[in-house]
């Protein structure tokens, strides 16, 4: 999508953009990038954008982008039995809507991600979990395949630019994960953070971003049963664009809290910091909880949009998964 890569100099971004905010010359310019990034998409997604169906593949770079090594444990995981428990209750995604239409900004602030991740080699990996807990540990992927209960979930994800999917995920339920290391009574938050390699993801060098990609959750949150570790798409290993080797996936919240390729999880006591709310607190809070009745301020979020088919849908608040989330916000 040409307009992301628009530079702020040019005169037709003024019709794309708010032009409070591009005129507001004291906003820092990473505020300004923001606007561009998630900001712009949403503007135009539900509207301008002429949407996944008019962007032709390169079948070759999207094949290449899922050509994961296949080890051992691995192959015993794809495809994993699906949990009956969650259903769409709307048509699944394409798997090539899907993988064509991506945010991972490391990459590029372009949807079609898929074609700028050559370099990245999301194998070998080791996902680090510490911080307060009694048993910090180190996973490679085929520790994470043998030691926990792998599922297939068909969850619904609405990204804050109002873009939907039906997608099912191959994972396992974060609470295994967190019991095994023991978090302490002072452990309130839990962190994520993405690999920090800029000669691997090419937008890494804009330094105008507080790279790594980071987010976080309260630690209510990280052991609700919805909240899932993903490995895999589609009954396969995640391909590059969608977070490989290993992602979060939080279907009642918008979808930059599912933070893709992580390397690092921290228990901590306070609030961590998250990549967008550092990036703009005015726009992307902390919680981020799907709400219809909840503005972006730049755009409405009572409807959604669905990858490939352009079909839309009233927003339903916590994404419809209200009964097992609720709860957590009193
Ligand atoms: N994680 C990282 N590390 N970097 C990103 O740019 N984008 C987020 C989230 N996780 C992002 C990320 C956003 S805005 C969304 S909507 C989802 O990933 C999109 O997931 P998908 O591209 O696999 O559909």
């Amino acid at each position: 999508m040409n307009f992301i890569s628009r530079k702020p100099w040019d005169p037709s971004l003024h019709k794309l953009t708010d032009e409070g905010i591009y005129h507001n010359r004291g906003q820092h310019r990473r505020e300004f990038l923001a606007s561009l990034g998630i900001g712009a998409a949403g503007i135009l997604g539900s509207s301008v954008l002429p949407g996944c169906g008019e962007h032709k593949p390169n079948t070759e770079k999207l094949k290449a982008a899922a050509e994961i090594p296949i080890t051992k444990a691995s192959k015993e995981i794809y495809p994993s039995d699906r949990n009956p428990k969650f259903t769409y209750g709307r048509d699944e995604t394409v798997q090539q809507d899907a993988a064509i239409y991506t945010n991972f900004y490391e990459f590029s602030m372009s949807k079609q991600t898929y074609e700028h991740v050559d370099r990245f080699t999301p194998t070998p990996w080791e996902i680090k979990i510490g911080g307060l807990c009694a048993k910090p540990t180190t996973f490679d992927l085929d520790e994470l395949y043998k030691k926990f209960a792998f599922e297939e979930r068909a969850y619904r994800h609405r990204c804050v630019e109002t873009w939907a999917m039906c997608v099912p995920w191959t994972g396992f339920q974060l609470h295994q994960l967190l019991k095994l290391v023991e978090p302490e009574a002072q452990a309130k938050y839990v962190q994520f953070e993405t690999f920090n390699r800029p000669t691997e993801a090419p937008n890494m060098s804009d330094s105008s971003f507080p790279w790594p990609y980071t987010e976080g959750l309260t630690i209510e949150e990280a052991m609700n049963e919805l909240t899932f570790v993903a490995t895999g798409i589609y009954g396969e290993p995640l391909p590059k664009q969608h977070g490989a080797p290993v992602r979060l996936v939080l279907p009642w919240k918008y979808g930059f809290k599912s933070i893709k390729s992580i390397v690092q999880i921290t228990l901590t006591a306070q609030p961590p910091k998250t990549f967008w709310n550092v990036v703009n607190p005015r726009e992307y809070g902390f919680e981020a909880n799907v709400d219809p009745k909840v503005p972006h301020p730049r755009w409405s979020q009572s409807e959604e949009w669905m990858l490939g088919t352009r079909e839309r849908f009233p927003t339903v608040k916590f994404n419809g998964y209200g009964d097992y989330v609720a709860k957590l916000y009193g």
